[in-house]
């Protein structure tokens, strides 16, 4: 296992973490959430989102929503220079737990089509493809898979 994972903490995001974040969304995505988007999530009742920290400084984050029975996926992301050493991984698990606590049956988001390493991710974790959205997506315009994970499963 790796050194970064051995030291990677999650945490619930707090406003201090918040500058980190939209650094991250910055590398991450075409049209990132801004420092006002994350301030949005902390007054949410329904939103949970909890931050990778390694060496104290955000690398990674994942937000969900919780609404009755159903958990939802907000956003996942993990800086470049820190991919590929576990911290999604840890992020889902930790999301999967919260969901859990919290009694929803399922778990379910949207991902482009061809973003190939976050469906392998969803997959490793047990997310099954359900279905598609034309045109869910803009900047470029793409389809979406929609992925669920069914929390009520013995082997979940
Ligand atoms: N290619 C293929 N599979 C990949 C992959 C890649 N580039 N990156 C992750 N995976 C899969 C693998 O199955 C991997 O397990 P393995 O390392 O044992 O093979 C598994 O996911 C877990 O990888 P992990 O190291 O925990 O993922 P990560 O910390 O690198 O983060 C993303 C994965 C998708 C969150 C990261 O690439 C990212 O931030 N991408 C940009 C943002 C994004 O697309 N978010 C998803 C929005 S729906």
């Amino acid at each position: 296992m790796s050194e970064i994972k051995n030291n990677i903490y999650i945490k619930a995001m707090e406003t201090s973490h918040i500058k980190e974040l939209v650094l991250i969304e910055k590398a991450c995505f075409s049209k990132p959430w801004t420092q006002e988007g994350f301030f949005a999530e902390l007054r949410n009742d329904t939103a949970k989102f909890y931050v990778a920290l390694y060496e104290e400084k955000a690398v990674g984050y994942m937000g969900i929503y919780i609404i009755c029975d159903e958990g939802y996926v907000a956003n996942i992301a993990v800086m470049p220079e820190y991919r590929r050493q576990g911290i999604a991984g840890r992020l889902i698990e930790n999301a999967v737990q919260v969901c859990k606590n919290g009694g929803a049956s399922f778990l379910s988001l949207e991902v482009r089509v061809s973003n190939n390493a976050a469906v392998a991710l969803y997959e490793k974790y047990g997310f099954k493809k359900v279905g598609e959205r034309k045109n869910f997506y803009s900047a470029p315009k793409e389809n979406a898979y929609i992925m669920t994970l069914n929390l009520t499963e013995d082997n979940q």
